[in-house]
């Protein structure tokens, strides 16, 4: 009865080990993007932390500065999804790594500093969909290998230097919607293989120096709505007629193109809002077949156009602007143009001659107010008394294009009503008084098809209202202003729903909506264009050192705006999260030590600050007693703190003590590592010129005491095996996603600590940079040379003798470790090593007969592969260690041949070795370290699926 038991123990372990091998390779990111990634890690952080917070139902995590997306694929490995880190501030070239990141569909830059050139590389990133890197300082050519992205629908890359020609290679797009290629330098002709893009709809490439003629094949691209070449040097080219079958374009704009030649009928575009051809010699006379009816701008300015004005112009419903200045055009002035407009109060009309050869107005002109007309220039104008057309002939106050300073759309507020802090009026609330701290939001309309955005401000309001799932009144346009292109850079803002009375959005509404704004969820509609965010500055929710929390701001809210906001670069949930002055003069005289009356000093998130007193308390005053152990940093004390939790004090001793800066530096280090194999820290204790941290405990100490303790429970094979596993992941940690990556240099089994579940727990990482100098205590810094630490039996040789310190050094060290593992034996004692000990066993084929007798039987296939990786780490040469990714494999593979059930164990049973011990031993250690109350919490028994973890 009591062996059965045990046996299912022992099956429960052996099963969890697996469990937890498929759980963190499951877990485990792509090893070449993770190389790519630390590439591309700048002054942001490393993403790689934040992908421990990696869940399944929740693939995006933006903890991080950024937005990272990933998923598990059928390789097991975690792969990169979508990278996302706009307007963060990022300055360096782009890293050609980014090519091995073959499964990420989405990638923003957009407005940072990047300079240099845009990688070939790239065009090996082969999902990808969107490739958005406006506003930078890219520069260089476009790589030929961009073209063969077989999934690209858009090319966001406007706003940089980018030179030399558009690659004809990108012919072969085939996906691609949109180029967004303008305000670069790109120079030569359009490729006429172009034409053959079935799905452009966007062709932005205005603002660059191409050159040559326009391609009259261009209209073949059968999805243009978008055509945009202003302020390009075309050598003198006409604009070909076929243009006239673009049945789709809605904005035509060839501004200052050196264009010559007739103006080609466009009246067969019927869906064509905006078009400019101004500041281009075309001659000839103004079509008159009538242009779509729903136009909003027409600009024909400063050409040479010659004949009179259509006397159809007129009709256009929406019409906004006709701009016909600055030509020699002759005859009437029209009067007709604003019949059928329907003008509302906002709307307006300008209607620009000056400058033309008309010489009379037929009737009389009077428009209604909202019609502007200018006239000046004109001979009309000389017999301006006798029509009374006096004020259209006025010079000019300015120009209509020039864009103004930002306009104010709202000024509607509720001074009955004092809104508390960083809260405001809902402007447009269905309860007039009603305040809010709204998000601010800044987009900006690359291409809109309208010249005066006050009439389009209520649909507009309306369109991006019903895309976010809003209504009409949670968004307030505050502000816009008119930039080169034209374009159209908005404030706007966000108000929480009505209902809502503590007047602020939630955490997921937040991150709900900079995800829609930033994913393009609101679809460039006609009207309004394509856009770019540009900043979601979450204003009012800025937290700062005085923030009243008790004023209904939710600390979740807080986080997210952390998350969101554009500040926040560097800033994470775990960084230091306010840093200020504080002057307190400490007058507490204890301790001989003595320290200046201010100090800097920070908090630092995720753990807590001890006081010296809350310390001193814990371990009765540092009593003898108390200490359990000491190391190259200081003494170690176990302590309980006032709510009873068990800790390990690590105190520094006086010649470790670091500066202020450098130890907050390392406790903010250390405090980011967090894996289920690492000794977790808790807290510190900066005073009294005390430096203290304060860990988990670990009851069953270290491994070399478990191992050592003969009135202890042996450990079972699988146990052994486990320890070996969580030992080598906590490592694999340190080594891979550490930032910066962290060498342990004094891996041995009095470093691997081990908790009530004899889980392995590596401790004292990171501690060698605390402790410049140590030397007490197995550190053999005196006898070998003042920079090779470690300790006698663990250090490898190849580190000894060149110094050189690589991850392969705890490679080797932990491989000494596993021998210890198997045999039981130190790593050297009496004069013997282990390794040359173990070597001549298996030499002699007598390998068994050094394995630590004391677990009890084991599966002799496990045990000999479980032998030949530990040798190979422990091999002199570097190179011929396996990495700690490997180790992780291989310690992973072997737990999973250990027998899964009970019925599958005593299947096997009779292939299990006997070498060990009698065939007639059960199948795992008479004496099982673990405990009923041990397992009733683990997590395998307790059928809960444990939270994934970090490696
Ligand atoms: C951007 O970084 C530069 C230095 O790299 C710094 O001077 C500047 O203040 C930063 N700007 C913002 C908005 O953080
Ligand atoms: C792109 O990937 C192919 C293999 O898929 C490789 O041969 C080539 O070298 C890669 N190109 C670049 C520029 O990395
Ligand atoms: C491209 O998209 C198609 C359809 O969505 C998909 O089946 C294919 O796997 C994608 N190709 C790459 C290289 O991602
Ligand atoms: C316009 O084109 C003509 C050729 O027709 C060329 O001589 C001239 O330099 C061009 N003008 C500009 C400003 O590029
Ligand atoms: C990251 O975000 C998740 C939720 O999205 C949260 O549970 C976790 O605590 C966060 N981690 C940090 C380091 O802020």
């Amino acid at each position: 009865m009591e062996r059965e038991r045990l046996l299912l123990l022992g099956v429960a372990v052996a099963l969890s080990a697996c469990w937890f091998g498929s759980l963190a390779s499951a877990q485990m990111i792509h090893p070449g993007e993770l190389k790519a990634l630390k590439a591309i890690r700048n002054n942001l952080g490393d993403p790689l932390k934040h992908l421990r917070n990696w869940k399944k139902s929740d693939p995006c995590t933006s903890n991080w500065t950024g937005v990272i997306c990933t998923q598990i694929l059928d390789d097991g490995y975690l792969h990169i999804q979508e990278l996302r880190l706009l307007n963060k501030n990022l300055t360096g070239t782009l890293a050609p790594e980014l090519g091995v990141l073959t499964h990420v569909t989405y990638l923003d830059f957009m407005w940072n500093n990047i300079s240099g050139s845009i990688p070939k590389e790239i065009g090996n990133m082969t999902s990808l969909q969107l490739l958005l890197l406006s506003g930078n300082n890219i520069s260089g050519p476009l790589p030929d290998e961009l073209g063969s992205l077989p999934n690209i629908t858009k090319f966001q890359l406007d706003l940089n230097q980018i030179s030399g020609p558009l690659p004809s290679s990108f012919a072969n797009l085939l996906t691609v919607q949109h180029f967004h290629m303008n305000n670069n330098s790109i120079s030569g002709q359009i490729p006429p293989e172009l034409s053959k893009l079935p799905k452009l709809k966007h062709f932005l490439l205005d603002n660059n120096n191409l050159s040559g003629h326009l391609p009259p094949q261009l209209h073949m691209m059968r999805s243009l709505t978008i055509l945009q070449l202003d302020n390009n040097k075309f050598e003198g080219t006409e604009i070909p007629p076929t243009y006239s079958n673009m049945s789709r374009l809605v904005k035509l704009s060839l501004r200052n193109c050196n264009l010559t030649g007739a103006i080609p009928d466009f009246s067969t575009i019927q869906s064509l809002l905006y078009l400019d051809l101004s500041l281009n010699y075309l001659s000839g006379s103004i079509p008159t077949n009538k242009l779509s009816s729903s136009i909003t701008t027409i600009d024909l300015s400063h050409n040479q156009l010659t004949g009179t004005i259509p006397s159809n112009f007129s009709g256009f419903t929406q019409l906004q602007k006709l701009s016909l200045r600055d030509n020699f055009l002759s005859g009437d002035v029209p009067t007709n143009i604003w019949q059928n407009i329907t003008f509302k109060a906002t709307s307006t009309l300008n209607l620009e001659f000056q400058n033309n050869a008309l010489t009379n107005v037929v009737g009389s002109l009077n428009p209604p107010p909202n019609v502007t007309i200018r006239l000046q220039g004109n001979p009309v104008c000389r017999r301006e008394n006798e029509l009374g057309i006096v004020t259209y002939c006025a010079p000019e106050d300015g120009s209509a294009d020039a864009p103004a300073n930002y306009t104010f759309l709202n000024s509607s507020n509720c001074p009955s009503q004092h809104c508390p802090g960083y809260f405001e009026h809902v402007p447009d609330a269905p309860d007039p008084c009603y305040c809010a701290a709204p998000l601010g939001v800044g987009v900006r309309l690359r291409s809109p098809s309208i010249y005066d955005f006050r009439p389009y401000a209520d649909e507009f309001r309306s369109y991006v209202t019903s895309n976010l799932g809003l209504e009409p009144y949670q968004l307030v346009i505050d502000s816009f202003i008119w930039q080169k292109g034209p374009r159209l850079l908005m404030f706007l803002k966000l108000y929480p729903e009505i209902g809502n009375y503590s007047g602020e959005f939630s955490a997921s509404e937040v991150q709900r909506l900079v995800s829609d704004f930033a994913t393009f969820t609101i679809i460039g509609n006609d009207t309004f264009g394509p856009y770019d965010l540009r900043n979601f500055t979450l204003g009012y929710y800025q937290p700062d050192v005085n923030l009243p929390m008790s004023s209904g701001m939710s600390k979740g809210v807080l986080a997210a705006i952390v998350l969101g906001s554009i500040s926040s670069a560097g800033v994470t949930g775990l960084a230091i999260a306010f840093l200020f002055y504080r002057r307190h003069p400490r007058n507490r005289n204890q301790g001989s030590r003595t320290k200046s009356a201010s100090k800097l000093s920070m908090k630092v998130e995720g753990i807590k600050e001890f006081s010296f007193a809350d310390l001193e308390k814990a371990t009765s005053s540092f009593d003898i007693t108390a200490q359990i152990g000491q190391g190259g940093y200081g003494k170690v004390y176990k302590g309980v703190l006032g709510d009873s939790t068990v800790v390990a004090i690590k105190r520094a001793q006086q010649g470790s003590l670091q500066g202020q800066q450098e130890f907050f530096t390392e406790i903010e280090f250390l405090s980011r590592l967090h894996h289920r194999n690492l000794v977790a820290l808790v807290g510190y204790c900066d005073e009294e010129s005390e430096q203290m941290l304060v860990y988990e405990f670990m009851p069953n100490g270290s491994l070399q005491n478990v191992l050592s303790d003969r009135y202890r429970s042996p450990l079972s094979f699988a146990v052994r095996l486990s320890i070996a596993l969580g030992s080598a992941k906590g490592i694999l940690y340190l080594h891979t996603e550490a930032d910066p990556p962290i060498i342990h240099r004094d891996i041995k089994a009095n470093n691997i600590l081990i908790d009530s579940r004899f889980n392995a727990k590596v401790a004292d990482f990171g501690i060698s940079r605390l402790a410049p100098l140590p030397n007490t205590d197995g550190y053999v810094t005196a006898h070998i040379s003042t920079n090779v630490k470690g300790t006698p039996g663990y250090v490898d040789p190849e580190y000894f003798l060149t110094h050189k310190l690589t991850e392969k050094s705890d490679v080797y060290s932990l491989g000494i470790v596993f021998l210890e593992l198997l045999t039981g034996m130190q790593p050297i004692s009496h004069g013997r090593n282990i390794v040359r000990e173990v070597l001549q066993a298996c030499q002699s084929g007598s390998m068994f007969s050094i394995i630590d007798r004391s677990m009890g039987p084991y599966p002799s296939e496990c045990i000999k592969k479980f032998m030949a990786l530990a040798l190979k780490c422990c091999e002199d040469q570097t190179k011929a260690r396996p990495t700690m990714l490997e180790v992780v494999r291989e310690l992973e593979n072997i737990s999973s041949m250990l027998p899964e059930t009970d019925t599958i164990a005593s299947e096997s049973e009779p292939s299990i070795s006997g070498t060990g011990g009698s065939a007639s031993q059960p199948l795992y250690a008479r004496r099982s370290p673990y405990t009923s109350t041990d397992l009733i919490g683990s997590d395998l028994v307790s059928g809960v699926i444990p939270k994934i973890s970090p490696r």
